[in-house]
Order: C-alpha cells, then structure tokens, then sequence
C-alpha cells in the first residue's frame, strides 16, 4: 500500500462569508493570532508525513504563493537588523524537503472540480484534501489520525463530527450502520440535505484522505447541489467500488469561514500561545472570564 505523500489544498473559493475582510486578499491568509489559516493546514499535512503540498488556486490568490516562497529580501532586511528570531520564523514556514505545487483552477465548478485539477499531479497515489476553512486544534494532529488508520485500511476515510439537526444543510452528511463504530464503513453521502432528509448527523468536515479512484467519478460527474461539481457525489459513487470509511477525529474544529467560529479559534490559540498567552490569560481574568490553566 502507498504511503500519503501529497495533500491538496482547494484554496480557490472567494471566502463571501467575510466580506469585506476578502474582498482583495485571500481567505486563507486570515491570520488565527499570528499564522494564516493555509499554513496551519500545510503544518498538520507536514506533521502527518507528507511532503507535496498542491495548491489548487484562483484569481487573487497569489500571496499563497508568495507565503510559501523564500522571501530573499525579507530574510535580508531581518538578518541585517539582527532579527534572528523573526528570521527564522519566516525561514521555517514550510520544512526544506517540502514542496509545493500550483495548479490554476480557471473556474470556481465547485470542490470536485478543485480535486480534479490535482489529478496529473497526484496520479495513481492516495491523497489527502484539506480545506484550510476548517482549523482543528488537536492533540494529534487529525490528518495523522487519519492517516495512521490509512495504514490499517487502504481506503478513503473522511472526518466527520456530530452537527446539529438544523446544520445539516452545510455538510456533506453519511449514512452508517446504527452499531458501528468509529471509523464508521460508510452506506451512502449527500450534500447538504435538509435535515429532514439526513441520513444522520454525521457531517463531514474539511480532511479527506481519498484513493486515487475518485479521480474516475470526479471525471464523470455532472453538476450536483449548488450547480457545482461536488466531491461528496463523486465520494457516492466510489462507494460502488471500494469501501469508505467515515472517522469521528478526536479534536476541536472551527469553520474559521463563520465569524463566530474564528474569533473562538482566535481565542483558543491565543491563551496557549508561548508568546502572548499568559498575558491574555491574565486580561480575560480581569474581564471576569473563567480561564482553563
Ligand atoms: C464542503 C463540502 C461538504 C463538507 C464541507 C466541510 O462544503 O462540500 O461536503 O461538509 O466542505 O467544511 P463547503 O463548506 O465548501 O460549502
């Protein structure tokens, strides 16, 4: 079985929930404290052992690319000024044995249509896709739970977490046997239904490891919910080839794409910060908060 080197990150999407915050910088270079959301995404793919980041990008997305590329005159400017600390910061943003690839996506077709963009450079190999949108703070990181379970199965796993009845419209939601155990083997996926309609409320949230033969559904899918190429009926049909395994991951999730849920990540990651977090623990107090030591 073929370890997972690549990870995809579909980064392609305008980001209108934050509008205006988006309209002329790309979402995922909205920092949580410090660090934008695309490199905390890169990092757990990192931790998790992989070594190709491709990036599926758009129009207006060029400081992705800019982020992960050396910045000579930065490094410059900051060694200069005796900055060491900052320099290296800024030097080990992405590991030297990393690479990174971009693939234009010309048309926003929908998150189906981004993995497919990836296929002649991920080829006949398993992959993980990552939607930076969703910041996972974890003791593991959940794309090594996730792949630690590849290991055991070879198959596709998604990371799905409890929604409640009324969320059901904003996930692709699976249907498993009423026993099973997490990993749940999968009996069928569909995009955002209604929660009258929900096979349950296991929604999916943004980490997939998938075998390359989503690539042969991707390629034969016509447009679903939203009129978008959608990655959850292509996930549907490889159901009819291989077994597919639904993971409820051990972790906090935040959508950083709702305003709500990114000041909570802003807050999570900020009183456990080595830099600032005992000060922002201390000023919650004063507030009146009740702080986690
Ligand atoms: C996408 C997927 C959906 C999944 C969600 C997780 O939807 O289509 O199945 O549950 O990501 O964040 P989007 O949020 O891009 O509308």
């Amino acid at each position: 079985m073929n370890e997972v080197t690549k990870a995809v990150f579909p980064v392609a999407g305008m980001g209108t929930r934050f509008l205006p915050a988006t309209k002329a910088s790309a979402k995922e270079m909205m920092p949580v404290v410090d660090k934008p959301l695309i490199q905390y995404a890169v990092e757990e793919a990192v931790a998790a052992g992989m070594t190709e980041m491709i990036f599926i990008t758009g129009r207006g997305k060029r400081a992705i690319e800019d982020h992960f590329d050396k910045a000579t005159e930065l490094e410059a400017e900051l060694s200069q000024r005796g900055k060491t600390d900052l320099l290296q910061i800024v030097q080990e943003i992405i590991p030297r044995n990393v690479s990174c690839v971009y693939v234009r996506q010309p048309q926003a077709l929908g998150l189906g249509h981004a993995v497919l963009c990836a296929l002649p450079v991920v080829g006949e190999e398993p992959f993980a896709v990552v939607l930076a949108d969703d910041l996972i703070d974890a003791q593991t990181p959940v794309l090594s739970q996730m792949t630690s379970i590849y290991g055991r199965c070879g198959r596709s796993i998604l990371a799905v977490q409890n929604v409640g009845r009324d969320e059901t419209k904003r996930y692709g939601i699976v249907r498993v046997e009423e026993q099973s155990k997490s990993p749940h083997r999968i009996g069928g996926i569909v995009e955002k239904p209604d929660p009258e309609k929900a096979p349950s409320r296991l929604g999916v949230v943004g980490r997939y490891i998938l075998t390359p033969r989503i690539f042969h559904h991707l390629q034969h899918q016509t447009p679903g919910t939203g009129g978008e190429i959608q990655l959850t009926d292509a996930i549907a049909a490889l159901l009819a080839d291989e077994d597919v395994f639904a993971y409820e991951f051990e972790g906090v999730r935040y959508d950083c794409g709702s305003k709500l849920d990114y000041l909570k990540a802003n807050l999570a990651f900020a009183v456990k910060h080595p830099e600032i977090g005992a000060e922002f623990r201390g000023y919650l107090k004063s507030m009146g908060c009740r702080v986690p030591e």
